[in-house]
């Protein structure tokens, strides 16, 4: 069996690379030819913890190889995945202008008998036009599946490798065995593999996505009563998660969820719904808290330091969406880092990760450095926006040593408010009170 995989971004790397490891022959796609060179040459586009020495060692068995020649992809290929982008066009919906263009190419390539699997998310109706675009070039009879990915960036092997249950929306039963035959050796329980028809599958991703994004604004929208009421809200959020009605993930208070799907999707849930004359106001209030949210770390900046922020530095810890990725798309630090900048804050960065991704966004109008102690020289306010361990276990002599004014302003809640300030700093958490040292307002 050869699995063709087209599109080698985030999902694509990690299933092309996860399937060989599973001893699959594996042929990557893409028509980034950079990105394909790169590949070959052994180096990674991307940052995802264990992926490097996976690619590495799948290639080297010759398990996993790369091309950009995506119609003889699809010529050798005996099921073949699709994960390439749907970014969100300009009235909010997801934009499948890269999946038809695939499924162009399938059409003109396509042989007897293949299955052809959307990993990418898309609008419910999308597997009919991807058919229809087949069709338009090809005789040739095929099985449809829709795939949706569940993979967290940051631990993408890990989720790809373990899956809580893989979702198989099919055409035919042929396609519906094909694919739990491949997943079968990571779905120890095969109850957990859900066949379902092909509208099912598309929209189960979105209402995935819709949930876990609705949980944030939840959390986060309680949070604020709780600064009001002088509740606490790491207490109430366990309280409340530790009902096994509603479960304790996605409950954490913060600078609002970032990453390149949760608006994304939502923005497409959204515009379906309008389409189809109901109601979205659910979904849109999840977004407007969502925004409001990223904006609550540089206001607070400017309610300490004022609103000319001239002559000032600002140190920032944490610039990717969430640990363990480079990934910057959608993060809440963009919007904190435009903001300050506007205020023309003088700024100074530090990500283990994210450093040559926010270089290519902001050039030299931010300071950067590999070491996150360097940045903190003569800054007047420390936001820490990413949850990375190096931040956790930080060594806060060094940063009082080193800061002009000890203010640290918390996105993720990672430091216990009576320590830090004893040890003289002001303290400002979102996940507690946001007050200095948890002070009444
Ligand atoms: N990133 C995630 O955490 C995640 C999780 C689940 C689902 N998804 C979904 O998976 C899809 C891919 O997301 P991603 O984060 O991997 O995107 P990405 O931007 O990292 O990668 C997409 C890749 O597709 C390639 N591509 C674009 N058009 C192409 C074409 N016509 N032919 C061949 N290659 C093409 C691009 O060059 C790029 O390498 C999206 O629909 C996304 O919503 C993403």
């Amino acid at each position: 069996m050869l699995v063709g995989v087209i599109g080698t971004g985030y999902v694509g790397l990690v299933t092309g690379a996860c399937l060989a490891e599973l001893g699959v022959t594996v042929l990557c796609g893409d028509t980034d030819g950079h990105k394909i060179a790169e590949l070959k040459s052994g180096k990674l586009p991307i940052y995802e913890p264990g992926l490097k020495t996976l690619v590495r060692d799948n290639t080297d068995a010759g398990r996993l190889s790369f091309t950009e020649d995506l119609g003889e992809l699809v010529r050798l290929a005996d099921v073949i995945f699709i994960t390439v982008g749907t970014p969100q066009g300009k009235d909010g919906s997801a934009n499948i202008n890269n999946i038809l263009e695939v499924a162009s190419v399938i059409g003109e390539e396509l042989s007897e008998g293949k299955v052809i699997v959307t990993k990418s998310t898309v609008p419910v109706g999308t597997s009919e036009k991807i058919r229809e675009r087949i069709e338009k070039n090809s005789d040739a009879e095929f099985h449809l599946c829709s795939n949706p990915e569940f993979l967290r960036e940051g631990s993408a092997v890990y989720d790809f490798m373990n899956p809580d249950r893989v979702i198989l929306g099919v055409d035919s039963d042929y396609a519906g065995a094909y694919l739990r035959h491949l997943y079968a050796p990571i779905v120890k329980n095969t109850d957990h593999i859900l066949i379902m028809d092909l509208p099912s599958a598309e929209m189960t991703k979105y209402a995935a996505n819709a949930m876990l994004a609705t949980r944030i604004s939840f959390i986060n929208s309680i949070a604020a009563l709780c600064r009001k009421k002088n509740a606490d809200i790491g207490m109430v959020s366990r309280g409340v998660g530790t009902d096994n009605r509603i479960g304790e993930s996605y409950l954490n208070p913060g600078a609002g969820y970032g990453g390149s799907c949760f608006s994304k999707d939502i923005q497409a849930l959204l515009k379906m719904m309008a389409d189809e004359d109901l109601d979205p106001s659910i979904f849109s209030t999840v977004e407007e808290v969502n925004e409001r949210q990223k904006t609550l770390l540089y206001q607070k900046v400017v309610e300490r330091l004022g609103k000319n922020l001239t002559g000032k530095k600002i140190a920032i810890w944490g610039l990717s969406f969430k640990p363990d990725t480079d990934d910057m798309r959608a993060a809440p630090s963009l919007v904190t880092i435009e903001a300050l900048l506007e205020h023309a804050g003088s700024l100074a960065a530090h990500d283990p990760k994210a450093i040559q991704e926010a270089r290519k966004r902001f050039g030299t109008s931010i300071e950067f450095s590999e070491n996150q102690y360097e940045i903190l020289s003569d800054a007047s306010a420390l936001v820490v926006h990413t949850e990375w361990d190096c931040y956790r276990h930080a060594d806060f002599e060094i940063v009082k040593s080193r800061m002009k004014q000890p203010i640290v302003i918390d996105g993720r809640g990672l430091y216990d408010q009576d320590w830090l300030c004893k040890q003289g700093f002001e303290y400002y958490s979102l996940a507690s009170s946001f007050t200095n040292c948890g002070q009444k307002e």
